[in-house]
Formats: structure tokens, sequence, C-alpha cells
């Protein structure tokens, strides 16, 4: 029987029972992404991006006219961001890789938005200074996946007040109350700041038109359970004279427990970006595999690689050769590989990616305030 655990809940706060991607496609409204649309990126790209081949990027709106637009020498810009509650996991890293990715090939200039606003409204126990402080120390993590200095700034939400505010009020004039309680579920009891917040969480999609006075497409990349924000900010578009932008979905890194996404408050089930080498590699020799309870059985039927958070991590991440994450499947699926070899080979090879990560965070401090918006 489903029991409430496993009922799916998609909304921007709240990611939990099994997802079925699919019916998201269908209940939200978005598009598969199709072959033909993999092959023309795959035509600017040279090679299909691993997140790509391997359907994490599985849903699109527009994608194929932002393609049309950019085929026919038109820019746009990209947009994507991030809500500062706590430290950076390597979850979160997810869509930011393939986000410089699209700025390597297309050359676009990218808008990241810090939503300390929205953490301070929804969290309860926050003040307003823990999710700015969460802003800047996140950021640097956003600088370390490698984003172009020339072509990219990160906006925080509160510093950068003034310059939100007055084109959030044009969108919010055109949203009533009744289409995000719609939308967000919002009820009687919410505060009024979330109440407005999507309008500003709206407004870097037309940050770029409003600044250069040219009507520049966007286009979105970011995890599915932004899309309510999507939505609306479509709603308004046409109405205050913008392109609707346009959006690429990615399914959620899952973390190293028994299903659930990676998430910050269940810290022993995801890697932090500052984790220790030892505590990396103590997390994940405590996660779930898909293993059997004994080496045994293990040998004898094998393990189940489809339900591994080891294997995910191979598969989203750490394992770009398409031929050996292949015969790691055969292997985990007929009792050679051992869950407990997998983990030492798979906590190598985060152990290695997190040392590059934070060698290239240090360095970020160094050249924050380049990449921050200023308001004028
Ligand atoms: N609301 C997002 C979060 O809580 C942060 C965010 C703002 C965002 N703008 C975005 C995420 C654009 C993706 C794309 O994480």
């Amino acid at each position: 029987m489903p029991s409430n655990e496993e009922e799916m809940v998609v909304t921007p706060w709240t990611v939990s029972g099994k997802i079925d991607y699919s019916r998201l496609i269908e209940e939200f409204g978005t598009q598969p992404l199709t072959d033909d649309i993999l092959k023309r990126i795959e035509k600017h790209a040279g090679q299909l991006h691993l997140q790509l081949r391997r359907g994490l990027f599985f849903s699109h709106r527009d994608l194929d006219w932002i393609l049309d637009l950019y085929e026919a020498d038109r820019r746009f810009v990209l947009y994507t961001g991030r809500g500062p509650s706590g430290p950076v996991h390597i979850g979160h890293l997810v869509p930011w890789i393939f986000t410089k990715h699209l700025q390597d090939i297309f050359g676009s200039k990218l808008y990241f938005q810090m939503t300390d606003d929205e953490k301070f409204l929804i969290h309860p126990e926050f003040n307003l200074e823990t999710p700015t402080r969460f802003a800047y120390d996140n950021a640097l993590d956003v600088i370390a996946a490698g984003f172009d200095p020339a072509k990219t700034k990160i906006i925080m939400d509160v510093e950068s007040a003034g310059t939100l505010y007055k084109i959030a009020v044009k969108i919010a004039k055109r949203i009533t109350f009744s289409t995000v309680k719609a939308s967000f579920g919002f009820t009687d009891s919410s505060n009024i700041g979330i109440i407005f917040f999507p309008a500003i969480q709206a407004v870097p999609c037309f940050l770029e038109t409003e600044l250069t006075g040219e009507n520049v497409p966007c286009l979105i990349p970011a995890a599915i359970d932004q899309d309510p924000y999507w939505r609306v900010a479509r709603d308004v578009a046409p109405k205050l004279g913008y392109f609707k932008p346009a959006q690429i979905h990615c399914k959620f890194l899952p973390g190293l427990g028994k299903g659930g996404k990676m998430s910050a408050s269940l810290p022993e089930t995801c890697i932090f970006t500052t984790d220790t080498p030892e505590d990396a590699e103590k997390k994940i020799k405590n996660a779930f595999t898909g293993g059997k309870p004994t080496v045994e059985e293990q040998r004898r039927l094998g393990a189940d690689p489809t339900i591994c958070p080891i294997y995910y991590y191979e598969y989203y991440l750490f394992e770009e050769d398409d031929k050996k994450l292949k015969e790691t499947f055969d292997k985990c699926k007929s009792g050679c590989l051992l869950c407990g070899e997998h983990k030492a080979k798979l906590a190598e090879k985060v152990q290695r990616f997190l040392k590059d990560h934070q060698k290239k965070r240090e360095k970020a401090k160094n050249v924050l305030d380049e990449f921050l918006y200023k308001s004028n």
C-alpha cells in the first residue's frame, strides 16, 4: 500500500516520496526532451553532455524556440539560482555544472540569483543575516563551478533590492493572489512576504531586457521543483512585453540514504563541498546500497544498482565513460562487485573531486566581488 511517506510531493519547498518524472511532465504541462532537440544541442556542443546523455535533464519549455533564435544569430541569457539556507552539497552542483556547459557552448551571459529573502521568509527560525551569510558563502561554490567572470553576475536579492524591486512591482501588479495560491499552495496564514516573492524570482528572467532595452530571451536550467515560479513568470511576460522565459528541467540527485533527494537537513546523507576527505569517505561507507545482507548472498544473487545511491553517483556525476559505467552496472548485477569495493572506488573519486573543488573555492574568494551584481 502506498503510505503517505511514499506519496510524491514536489513543490519549491518540499520534495518527497517516490518521484515519477513522467507524471511531473504531465502535471506541470512541460515537454519531454526529445531526441530531435538533443541532436540539435549536440550539433552545437560537439558531444552530448553526460547530464543530457543520461537523462538527468529530461524536460523543457520552449527550448526548441531558444535554439531557433540562436541559430538565427539571436543571443539569449541564462538564469539559474540558489536558495541559500545552508552549505552547498554536490546535489546542488549538478545543474550548475550543466549551466556552465551551456554558457561554454552558447557564450551566454548568466544571471545567478541568491534568494536570501526567500529563505528568510520561509524558515521561521532564520534571522535575515543567516541566509545572507550563506549566500556569500555559497557564491564561492558557484564561482568554483567555473563560470566565465566576464559573463556572469550573481545577484544577492537583499543587497540588490533596489534594482529588483523596480521590476518586481510591475510583475506583482499582474499576478493575483488566487494565481499564486493555486500555483504555490499559499493559504490565509502564509506571510505576505512569501506571497510577493514569486515576483522577485521572476525578475532575472527579464533583467537583461530591462537593463539593455533590447528584448532578450532567457533560458533557465533548474530542478523541476522550481516550475511553479516559471509558470507564473510565463503568464505575466507577454502582458509586460517580455518574451516568456524558456526552461530546461533536471531531476533531483538522490541522497546517500534509502530514497529521497540529497538534503542538507539530513547531513549524513549528503556530501557537502566543504567536507573533509575523511567525512566524505565515512558518509559513503555508511550509505545505503542495492546490495545483499551477506557477501555469500551477493556473490550468488547479485546486487540491484537501480536503487543504489553509490551507482547513481557514478551515473550522474563521477563516471564520464559510458562503457565503464555499463561494466560497473553489470558487475553489480552479477555479484562480481561487492558494495564495500564499490564504495571505496567512489570515495576515491569523490575525494579527488572535493580536493579540486575546494582549491577553486579558496581562489574564488579573491574574485567574489567581480562576480557580484552591483545595483546602480
Ligand atoms: N528558489 C530557488 C531555491 O530555493 C532559488 C532560485 C532563484 C532559483 N532563482 C532560481 C533556482 C532560478 C533555479 C533557477 O533553491
